[in-house]
């Protein structure tokens, strides 16, 4: 156990110190980074989904350059470290990240919740390498779960940006190819009264 009574953190540039303890407002030695982002800096842009290290969703970078799964580390862990976390990746001057504005021109999201993670999994990839390979965009990408798949048009905003335009659409066609089987949509339920003004179904073939 590590045994501390202050840490100091800084977190998008700015410095936080924080007591460490069971006491009121302070940071206890079981608290992880995710929650301490989120429940006491109100930095909600780091989310919380599976919350043991399998969906990537909570990635934040540290020492600029590494992504961390913030949902498996403790804070009192960051002590004199830099924490990185979609909310600082806009630059004040420049505007927003390049990888945001890819995500945004290449629409490279549905619902959004684990956007977050993944482009700071691919920020942690371009800063190490500007120009990763279609293969590489992949295996940096392979610890995060999209349930709304929007991997295709992820996978296409960062292989622009990497500058890999051809290999973007192989690796495309390809996942598709790989799709035998897919899932058959057998049945619609209507269950909001929104849909068609009762509870309903109907199948499609
Ligand atoms: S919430 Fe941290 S890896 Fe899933
Ligand atoms: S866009 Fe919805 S979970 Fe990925």
């Amino acid at each position: 156990m590590i045994k501390q009574d202050h840490i100091t953190i800084t977190i998008n540039g700015k410095r936080y110190k924080f007591s460490v303890g069971d006491g009121y407002g302070e940071v206890p030695p079981n608290e992880t980074l995710a929650d301490t982002l989120r429940n006491r800096l109100g930095l909600t842009g780091t989310k919380i989904s599976c919350n043991e290290g399998a969906c990537g969703c909570c990635t934040v970078i540290v020492d600029g350059k590494d992504a961390v799964a913030s949902c498996m580390a403790l804070t009192v862990e960051f002590d004199g470290r830099e924490v990185l976390t979609v909310e600082g990746l806009e630059d004040p001057v420049k505007g927003l990240d390049p990888i945001q504005q890819a995500f945004i021109d290449e629409y490279a999201f549905q619902c959004g919740y684990c956007t977050p993670g993944i482009i700071m999994v691919a920020k942690a990839l371009f800063i190490n390498n500007e120009h990763p390979t279609p293969e590489q965009i992949q295996e940096a990408l392979s610890g995060n779960y999209c349930r709304c798949i929007s991997q295709y048009t992820v996978l296409r905003a960062l292989n622009k940006l990497a500058g890999n335009e051809d290999a973007e659409l192989a690796n495309i066609v390809r996942a598709n190819d790989e799709i035998e089987n897919p899932i058959p949509v057998r049945q619609v339920l209507h269950l909001s009264p929104y849909a068609n003004g009762s509870s309903s179904s109907h199948s499609i073939d």
